[in-house]
């Protein structure tokens, strides 16, 4: 029970990534506060926690709206008084080329991915601040690191984050509260796999390409991504502050031949 009692709130905990980490987290004794903006994929990441015997609740809102961020936020503290981990965890893909890309997709990217991280540690930082105690994981990525082909948009964006996260730390280390992120390489999720479908007119081929790419050999796994997280939310990493974590099968520093 690694995060016994620890009032958790994930953002996008309805699907892939999120989803896995809110299950794991319940498995170790948290109470999860489970958000997205799809209502049935947050109710059913819900269902499989307290059908295991976890404590989890789901809160509808999407985090690139102040209103519904400031609302979620009181919710949560309304029903358990503090958040001990946020997990901005909620994000969204896409595919092109600078030129490709179409201001309109720019600027809901950048909203999902970074006023998406913004707005809920903006809203539960007062009340982290006030108890001197929290830990914030922000979803970045390894394509933050590395120049990834066709991935203009989402690379800034997890750029962003990194960056948002070493500054975060700084302003509120002083409050005992961590702010690190985790860079995943390839995993396989439904962001995956609408991804490859929308962007390769042979998926198979796609895949055997991420493959070769990154050292393991295979995809990442949600849980893979999960068991970094457990790590970061817990008081093991309490030596970890405004640090990137790699989950990424070696794609970032290894080269393959
Ligand atoms: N899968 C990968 O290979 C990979 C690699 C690196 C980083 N990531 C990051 O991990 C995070 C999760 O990705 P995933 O692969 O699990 O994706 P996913 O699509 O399976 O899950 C993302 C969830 O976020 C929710 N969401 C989207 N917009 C939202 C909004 N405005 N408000 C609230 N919820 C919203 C979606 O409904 C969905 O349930 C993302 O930030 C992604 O960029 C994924």
């Amino acid at each position: 029970m690694r995060l016994a009692g620890k009032i958790s709130l994930i953002t996008g905990a309805g699907s892939g990534i999120g989803r896995s980490t809110a299950l794991r987290f319940a498995e170790e004794g948290a109470v999860v506060i489970v958000n997205d903006v799809h209502e049935e994929n947050g109710n059913q990441t819900v269902k499989e926690i307290t059908g295991r015997d976890g404590e989890a609740i789901f809160i509808q809102g999407d985090v690139t709206d102040p209103a519904d961020v400031q609302k979620m936020i009181e919710k949560a503290i309304g029903a358990y008084g503090r958040i001990d981990v946020l997990f901005n965890n909620a994000g969204i893909s896409n595919v092109g080329a600078l030129h490709e890309v179409e201001p309109d997709v720019w600027d809901k990217i950048m909203s999902v991915n970074v006023k998406g991280v913004y707005l809920p540690s903006k809203y539960a930082l007062p009340y982290m601040m006030e108890k001197k105690s929290g830990t914030i994981i922000n979803m970045s990525s390894c394509a933050a690191e590395m120049g990834l082909a066709k991935r203009a948009a989402y690379s800034t964006t997890k750029g962003a984050v990194l960056s948002l996260t070493k500054a975060m730390q700084v302003d509120y280390a002083p409050f005992n509260i961590r702010v690190n992120a985790l860079l995943p390489g390839t995993i396989f999720t439904p962001f995956v796999e609408k991804y490859l479908k929308s962007s390769y007119d042979n998926p198979e081929e796609a895949i055997a390409g991420i493959k070769t790419r990154q050292l393991s050999g295979e995809l990442g796994r949600p849980e893979d991504v999960a068991a970094a997280a457990i790590f970061l939310a817990s008081d093991e990493s309490r030596f970890m502050m405004g640090s990137p974590l790699y989950i990424d099968g070696g794609v970032v520093f290894g080269k393959n031949a």
